[in-house]
């Protein structure tokens, strides 16, 4: 006996209400003045944003160059204080996050599980996470549950303190902030060739519950004539959710199981995980689809500027042998991921306009 309880089955009064809304219809609940407060869904962020928050990142990857620059930054929110709540694994966003708040200056607090708080009391995570808005400013969170970074959000900011949320993935659902660092990555490796705008991206792996994929394809909205290649396996096609939304923006898509098809065509290649830890039946399930991995040998046939990129971790998607390759993107794209993660910081906090000053 570990003395722990069942959970509470208390619930909140509207949530499945409101929940069960289309999108749109939600993000005004997550905004305050115009600007965003709770990050929560991709398709919270237009293109001025996206523009604006990657502007943001250079700038603050720039000033972090030089011990001054860095002075200025963590000089920045030293009165601000953020809390990590990660109850479900995390190497990348976990850190990211964390470092990207000593940059600017913040404290950092942190819960990596459920085993040591009162929820093993049988306390609620809603009241988990609004206790730690009694104590500080900013709740990043990542949870193996879809909607409940939005249902801690929608609990309180029905509340006298209200602090911002910041998704860091919520089940198999969406990872807003991971998809803002795929942006950069992508929009960095083309900006000798015109930026992300007219581009092809091949999304490759578990497409049904890779939550990075997800998000990524939301935020195509917001660029001019993209065309995606989804590779997938059979059972793990994108969900039909995503591909209705790309109908409706008239953005092109195409699905197959012929990886190397489509290696020649596109201009970025994104790995993904096979995400065996959603699966009901993982005993079922292979564990690996070599079909589905970029080898060395494919450097040969992919275009000279084809970005190779993979939210990482890795088991088999990429040979290491491809590491070497300039055109492998991934371990930027994770330091990428810091520097993005502080200009939303900056940003939701209303201090990025002190980052862009050192410039004029
Ligand atoms: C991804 C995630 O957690 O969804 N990792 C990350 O945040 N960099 C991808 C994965 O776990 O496969």
């Amino acid at each position: 006996m570990d003395g722990s309880v069942e959970q509470t089955r208390q619930t909140y009064q509207g949530w499945d209400e409101f929940y069960n809304k289309n999108v749109d219809e939600k993000l005004a609940f997550f905004e305050v003045n115009g600007r965003l407060f709770d990050i929560i869904f991709a398709q919270q962020f237009d293109r001025p944003f996206m523009d604006y928050l990657c502007k943001i990142a250079d700038m603050i990857r720039l000033l972090a160059q030089t011990k001054m620059g860095q002075e200025k930054l963590r000089h920045l929110l030293p009165h601000k204080r953020a809390m990590l709540y990660f109850v479900q694994p995390s190497t990348r966003t976990f850190l990211s996050f964390q470092n990207a708040c000593y940059i600017l200056g913040l404290s950092v607090s942190e819960s990596r599980g459920t085993s040591t708080s009162s929820e093993v009391k049988g306390e609620s995570s809603e009241d988990t996470i609004r206790t730690f808005a009694s104590y500080v400013d900013l709740i990043i969170c990542r949870h193996s549950e879809a909607g409940f970074a939005e249902k801690t959000a929608w609990v309180l900011n029905q509340t006298e303190r209200p602090v911002p949320i910041l998704n860091g993935g919520s089940g198999p659902d969406q990872h807003p902030t991971q998809a803002l660092l795929d942006i950069y990555t992508l929009e960095r490796s083309f900006q000798d060739i015109g930026g992300l705008d007219g581009k092809k991206i091949a999304m490759v792996g578990d497409l049904k519950r890779g939550r990075t994929v997800r998000s990524l394809s939301y935020l195509m909205k917001n660029y001019n004539d993209m065309t995606l290649y989804f590779v997938s396996p059979d059972i793990f096609r994108m969900k039909d959710d995503i591909k209705d939304f790309l109908k409706k923006h008239n953005i092109a898509y195409y699905e197959t199981e012929d990886f190397e098809s489509v290696m020649p065509l596109v201009d970025a290649i994104y790995m993904t995980r096979i995400q065996k830890e959603y699966s009901d039946d993982p005993s079922s399930e292979a564990d690996t689809y070599p079909g589905f991995h970029f080898k060395k040998k494919h450097l040969s046939i992919i275009q000279p500027h084809c970005t190779i990129m993979h939210p990482l971790p890795r088991r088999y998607e990429i040979e290491v042998e491809v590491d070497k390759d300039p055109r492998a993107a991934y371990w930027r794209q994770e330091r990428n991921g810091m520097w993005i993660r502080a200009a939303l910081i900056a940003y939701v906090f209303g201090v990025e306009q002190e980052v862009s000053k050192e410039f004029l």
